[in-house]
């Protein structure tokens, strides 16, 4: 029997090994010069200002939710194909989710189903939108901060799917996610299965300076030691003495709000770096894979739909869309290859159920997860697998 062929997989070079061990070795091992690297890095590589590093994906929507003030009651609107986080966020402050369909050919968030839910409402009912990249697909994000713009709500981009992924604006140039030319602020996940692997991490892009401040200090408890930045004063600082004091003491700092202990540590970002260096490479064989698929079953009729070949999408998943999906995927399974379903649709969820979401609310995103499958899709993914895979699929509809 052949080793199991998992949906993706980390890959894990010497190089990312003695990286870590550098680390590991040094005085650091969390928040230290290894941090300040792989935010620097990772900004470059996305095309974005600032980066801030965190624990991990969720981390970094919590921290972008409490960033941009979403209180009790508010509202925010996203998809309900993405992991759970992507909504939960919003409900971590005390807001309300309000899921909006599908656009059954992209599987992103549908731009006009959004629209819909704005032009149906009181204007201040809604306070954000979080898009996600899903699959790796872009959304077009120009057009999402128009329509963000008319009704002035902010943007959270989901990207964990998608760093190095773009969309073509009018102009046809290339804007990458998580760039912050159109949306507030983007999240990316470190997950081993992503395309960057630290084990658990995450980060948050932004071009908002303020936004980036607040969010070095809500990752550590709210806690500033930014001489600039403090609020009590410098005699009070020292505590309830006499000396004279002409400067902050070299101890003092100050927790301004309530923040949490989000922190990547020095090690996690020195695999994160090591990673990145590999990253415009991974993306490349994503994109061969990616078209390999696309061009084996374009002409199936047993294939109703399928991520494709598209400019810019950065295929974190290869999905395809078929009949009889649960008889496939136990078939592939038998043969040790072991897809994957994402998503189960969010509003689904016995959780979000409990809050009054329903079966039949969004069609399209339950159709799409009725025949969805998430195909092998990893760098190290071989010829040979690929073709095994590939021709176990064409077996089981044929056979
Ligand atoms: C779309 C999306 N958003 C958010 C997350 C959360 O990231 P993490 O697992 O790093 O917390 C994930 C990770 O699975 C994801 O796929």
């Amino acid at each position: 029997m052949n080793k199991i062929i998992p949906y993706g997989k980390q890959n894990i070079t010497n190089e990312d090994i003695d990286a870590v061990e550098q680390t590991l070795r040094s005085d650091f091992l969390t928040q230290g010069p290894e941090i300040i690297a792989f935010e620097k890095e990772f900004a470059k590589y996305i095309g974005v200002k600032y980066a801030v590093a965190v624990s991990n994906g969720t981390a970094a929507l919590h921290l972008c939710a409490i960033a941009l003030n979403v209180k009790s009651g508010q509202k925010v609107i996203t998809t309900p194909i993405t992991f759970a986080a992507s909504a939960n966020c919003v409900k971590y402050c005390g807001g309300e989710i309000v899921f909006a369909d599908i656009d059954p050919k992209t599987y992103l968030l549908d731009i006009n189903a959004v629209r819909k839910l704005l032009e149906e409402s009181p204007k201040e009912t809604y306070c954000g939108i979080i898009p996600v990249d899903f699959a790796g697909r872009t959304v077009n994000m120009e057009n999402f901060k128009k329509l963000a713009d008319e009704y002035n709500l902010w943007i959270i981009e989901d990207a964990c799917h998608a760093p190095g992924g773009y969309f073509l604006d009018r102009k046809g140039d290339q804007q990458f996610c998580g760039n912050g030319q159109f949306a507030d602020l983007a999240i990316f996940s470190f997950h081993p299965v992503k395309h960057i692997a630290c084990g658990e991490g995450g980060m948050i892009t932004t071009n908002y300076k303020d936004l980036y401040e607040r969010l070095l200090r809500l990752r550590t408890h709210g806690i500033t030691r930014d001489t600039e930045q403090f609020i009590n004063d410098k005699q009070w600082a020292v505590g309830n003495t006499n000396e004279k004091v002409t400067q902050y003491p070299g101890w003092y700092m100050e927790m301004q709000e309530l923040g949490y202990n989000y922190r990547l540590t020095d090690f996690q970002a020195s695999l994160g770096i090591s990673q990145l260096k590999r990253a415009s490479e991974g993306l490349v064989r994503r994109r061969e894979i990616a078209e390999k698929y696309n061009d084996a079953f374009q002409d199936k009729s047993y294939i109703i739909g399928q991520s494709g070949n598209i400019e810019g999408h950065a295929y974190h998943l290869y999905v395809i869309e078929v009949e009889n999906r649960l008889g496939l995927y136990n078939y592939l399974r038998s043969k040790n290859i072991f897809t994957q379903v994402h998503y189960i649709p969010t509003h689904l969820m016995p959780y979000y159920q409990q809050q009054g979401h329903k079966i039949g609310n969004f069609p399209n995103a339950e159709k799409y997860y009725s025949q969805c499958l998430s195909l092998p899709m990893y760098p190290t993914l071989t010829i040979e697998e690929q073709d095994f895979v590939i021709q176990s699929i064409n077996d089981f509809y044929n056979e």
